[in-house]
């Protein structure tokens, strides 16, 4: 699946710009800077297919990717602290939370946490939703490079536990790096395996 192209098909900046519901969707959510574009790069294997930078707030639209012929893939702006104004924000908050609450076709959406600092409370927040939603959601844990074994292994768990109380969240947590490769394997095949 991504042996072949992946096309970026649009930028989203309302609910009545969303393209048609015809094909399984997955998106990356997770707060600004956890790093959803370069994850998006990684699977790829396209060096900046998604824009990423340091500042957070990178992302401000629904970036639809179509991954073969069945398939979209969505980089959305982050949550949580953003390098932009606050109407701003506030306006593609409310947009992501529109989606990730009210479209029929995302057939997973993939929570992103960093590996150093484990489930805050705005991930939570996201997770509520998502169950509320019934939306399942799997969790992947970012920037696995930055952290030491010991400490890796302590946010696992931390996350794993965060878990337990959110219905629609699929157990199995992945463990990534975008900048040297670990995990985007395994998450390929996830994907690969969604129908
Ligand atoms: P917004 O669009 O602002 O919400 O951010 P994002 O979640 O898309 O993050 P982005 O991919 O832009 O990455 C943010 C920063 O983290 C960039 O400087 C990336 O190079 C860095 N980064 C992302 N993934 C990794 C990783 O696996 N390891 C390391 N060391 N750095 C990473
Ligand atoms: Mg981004």
């Amino acid at each position: 699946l991504f042996a072949g192209p992946v096309d970026f098909v649009k930028g989203v900046v309302a609910m009545s710009g969303l393209p048609p519901a015809d094909r399984v969707e997955i998106c990356f959510a997770g707060r600004s800077n956890v790093g959803k574009s370069s994850l998006i790069n990684a699977l790829t294997g396209r060096k900046s297919l998604a824009r990423a930078s340091n500042t957070p707030g990178r992302t401000q639209e629904l970036n639809f990717f179509a991954l073969g012929e069945d398939r979209y893939m969505v980089d959305l702006p982050g949550y949580g602290y953003a390098n932009a104004p606050l109407a701003v924000v506030e306006k593609w908050q409310k947009l992501l939370k529109s989606y990730l609450s009210g479209r029929q076709t995302l057939r997973r959406a993939f929570v992103l946490i960093d590996s150093r600092h484990g489930v805050k409370s705005v991930d939570d927040e996201i997770m509520n939703l998502l169950d509320k939603s019934a939306v399942t959601f799997q969790v992947v844990m970012t920037k696995a490079d930055k952290v030491s074994k010991a400490e890796l292994a302590a946010n696992f768990e931390q996350v794993k536990g965060a878990l337990k109380k959110h219905p629609a969240a699929y157990p199995e947590v992945v463990l990534t790096s975008s900048e040297k490769g670990d995990g985007i394997e395994t998450l390929r095949a996830i994907i690969a395996g969604l129908i």
